[in-house]
């Protein structure tokens, strides 16, 4: 089989799958002159990649979520597409996640700001139980992150499209299950994919039915959260305690445009913390093993599980 690497790290990526495949032929995809291949395993690559691979049995996605490569107006939509999951990015985002809700639920953002003042004060500590958290998305990631927060001593709800059932988790579905949701969280975390039934999922109506001075964390998709809703329910951030806006302060790893432009009112605002879609980045080794079976897969005309495109996921 001919297999094309489209990746900022493409080298990498060629030689970890020529380890795994030595029968195949892995090469990375050039400026242009790439024979015909059989398999495009590929982070968002361009249109004209497309437009010269004419014969492509299937694509493997590089990342978990397909959205950028949906969006490619050259994409065969008839090709089976695999992406991962998981593959060693669900402990890293529940790192981040868990560090996030700890940052809120343990005061950091507060103390943070207090040192700026040079204030020593003291909050009264929120019990874990009365900590709950919101993971909208119960997909592979969501559900590692979910349950590692409930591990952790936190009541977790979990919100997906259709009905899941997972044993340390109360799951909701649907709108009035998204309601339920929202008003028994301090804190949002958004692991859903970017969809047209999931842009802006965090508008004005969702943030007004979360209990105040609840927080947000967002290593997803940007397109999940309206940005001005976000910002009209933070305030100016300046005041602390009673008076603080209806949302006490943000997370956020995935914007719309990345990277953030440099003039986004999120880099100064006092209540958000920006990091530069590092949640979860993709490990080489737990995904080339997906990435291969994959390959190895298809090439074998077996079924593999791949995304639905009109989903979206
Ligand atoms: C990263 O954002 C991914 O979808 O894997």
């Amino acid at each position: 089989m001919r297999v094309l690497i489209y990746h900022r790290d493409g080298e990498a990526w060629r030689d970890v799958l020529r380890a795994r495949l030595p029968e195949a032929s892995v090469e990375i995809a050039g400026e242009s002159g790439n024979p015909q291949a059989d398999f495009l395993v590929a982070w968002k690559p361009p249109a004209s990649l497309f437009e010269e691979q004419t014969r492509l049995k299937g694509i493997v996605n590089l990342g978990a979520g397909v959205d950028a490569l949906l969006q490619n107006p050259a994409l065969p939509r008839e090709t089976p597409i695999v992406k991962l999951r998981d593959a060693g990015m669900g402990e890293l985002i529940a790192d981040y996640v868990r560090y996030g809700v700890f940052h809120f639920q343990r005061d950091f953002d507060r103390y943070r700001r207090q040192q700026a003042a040079c204030e020593w004060r003291e909050f009264d500590v929120v019990d874990k139980d009365d900590w709950g958290v919101g993971v909208l998305g119960l997909g592979a990631i969501g559900t590692r992150v979910a349950e590692a927060l409930a591990a952790d001593g936190f009541p977790v709800h979990g919100w997906s499209r259709s009905p899941k059932q997972l044993e340390t988790i109360t799951c909701h579905d649907g709108d009035d299950g998204l309601d339920a949701l929202l008003g028994q969280v301090r804190t949002l975390v958004t692991l859903l994919p970017d969809t047209p039934a999931t842009r802006q999922i965090v508008n004005r109506d969702t943030l007004a039915k979360l209990a105040p001075g609840a927080s947000l964390i967002n290593p997803g998709r940007g397109t999940l959260i309206d940005e001005a809703a976000l910002l009209e329910a933070l305030g100016d951030g300046e005041r602390e305690g009673e008076d603080e806006g209806r949302l006490r302060g943000a997370l956020l790893d995935a914007f719309p445009t990345e990277p953030l432009a440099a003039d986004s009112p999120l880099w100064t605002h006092p209540r958000i913390l920006v990091t530069p879609h590092m949640a979860g980045p993709t490990p080489l080794g737990a995904a080339a093993d997906q990435v291969a079976d994959a390959l190895a897969a298809m090439a074998r005309g077996e079924p593999v599980k791949t995304i639905d495109p009109d989903a979206g996921y």
